[in-house]
């Protein structure tokens, strides 16, 4: 992988609400060229695309299945079947406990008429988009959460991976990145499982960081916060770590998250910060949740 990729973050979050196919076509418009999928399991094993294992805070949950809800007040994908599910509303994040919207200038919460999908649903929609409109954009599914859902007696992995292979997705050619937090997991699916498929190394925790040798035994790329990569700023200008070059000495392709245009941190303007990412510390790619933004500064640089 050469070009730069832009990988839309939850689809175009910073616009619609997170993981709804909305967002996801909207991202196929903008010429994001990944789009991704966080995978949880439902009751019934049926593959569903949402960021968390939990459901109250981008749904309705409470509302619909008020005592449905564990000892630690969660409410759980994993409790309900994909039927269920499907009666639920989805809507932009917010706060369970105060019911603030997290991301105050985005889609309005409680509006509009989204639902949860399946990864293959999703899939279907990604892949019939580029025979619509002649693009080539792949996927990019994160396996959440694999400890989780194997005390529960779920093989979240194998059913992923079954998915995947079944819609075209074997090798590193056919535009599809796995990716994982969990690196027992990731190195399990390449030597275990035998996946051919482009895996990416997420990463979570500095500490994580000394361990790229071992990670390049098993995948192609690593996901760093975005963090992990600056180290100070002299004079007005960010300096690195050596994250970025140790990761490209072993060959690992790099796609830091996450970049948004509404929480800049010590950014000064989103044209900063990709700037320092994309041009001074020489990234591969980013997940993004404005990828119309990303795909004009890439187009102008
Ligand atoms: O998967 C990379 C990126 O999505 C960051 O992680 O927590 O948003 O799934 P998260
Ligand atoms: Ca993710």
């Amino acid at each position: 992988m050469n070009k730069k990729i832009i990988i839309a973050h939850r689809g175009a979050s910073g616009y619609l609400p997170e993981h709804t196919l909305e967002a996801k076509s909207m991202a196929h418009l903008m010429n994001a060229d990944f789009i991704e999928q966080d995978i949880v399991l439902s009751k019934d094993d049926v593959p569903i695309v949402i960021h968390d294992i939990y459901l109250d805070d981008v749904t309705d949950i409470a509302i619909k299945f008020p005592n449905s809800k564990r000892k630690d007040n969660r409410f759980y994908v994993i409790d309900f079947t994909f039927d269920e599910l499907q009666t639920l509303q989805v809507t932009e994040r917010f706060n369970p406990a105060t019911g603030a919207q997290f991301y105050k200038n985005r889609f309005p919460k409680g509006k509009g008429n989204f639902k949860l999908h399946s990864l293959q649903e999703e899939i279907e929609l990604i892949q019939g988009l580029n025979t619509s409109t002649g693009k080539n954009i792949g996927i990019y599914p994160e396996i959440k959460e694999p400890k989780f859902h194997q005390k529960e007696g779920k093989k979240i992995t194998e059913i992923v991976l079954k998915v995947l292979s079944d819609y075209g997705y074997k090798t590193k050619k056919d535009n599809c990145i796995l990716q994982c937090f969990d690196a027992n997991e990731l190195e399990r699916v390449r030597k275990e499982l035998n996946s051919k498929l482009f895996l990416v190394q997420l990463i979570e925790f500095k500490e994580e960081t000394k361990k790229l040798k071992h990670f390049a035994t098993f995948a192609d790329g690593i996901g760093p916060w975005y963090k992990q990569i600056l180290s100070e700023k002299i004079d007005g200008k960010f300096r690195f770590t050596s994250l970025v070059s140790d990761a490209h000495k072993l060959d690992l392709t790099v796609h830091p998250y996450t970049f948004r245009a509404d929480a800049l941190d010590e950014f000064s303007s989103f044209k900063e910060m990709l700037e320092t990412f994309l041009i001074d510390a020489n990234v591969d790619g980013v997940f993004t949740d404005f990828p119309d933004l990303v795909v004009s500064f890439l187009r102008n640089m």
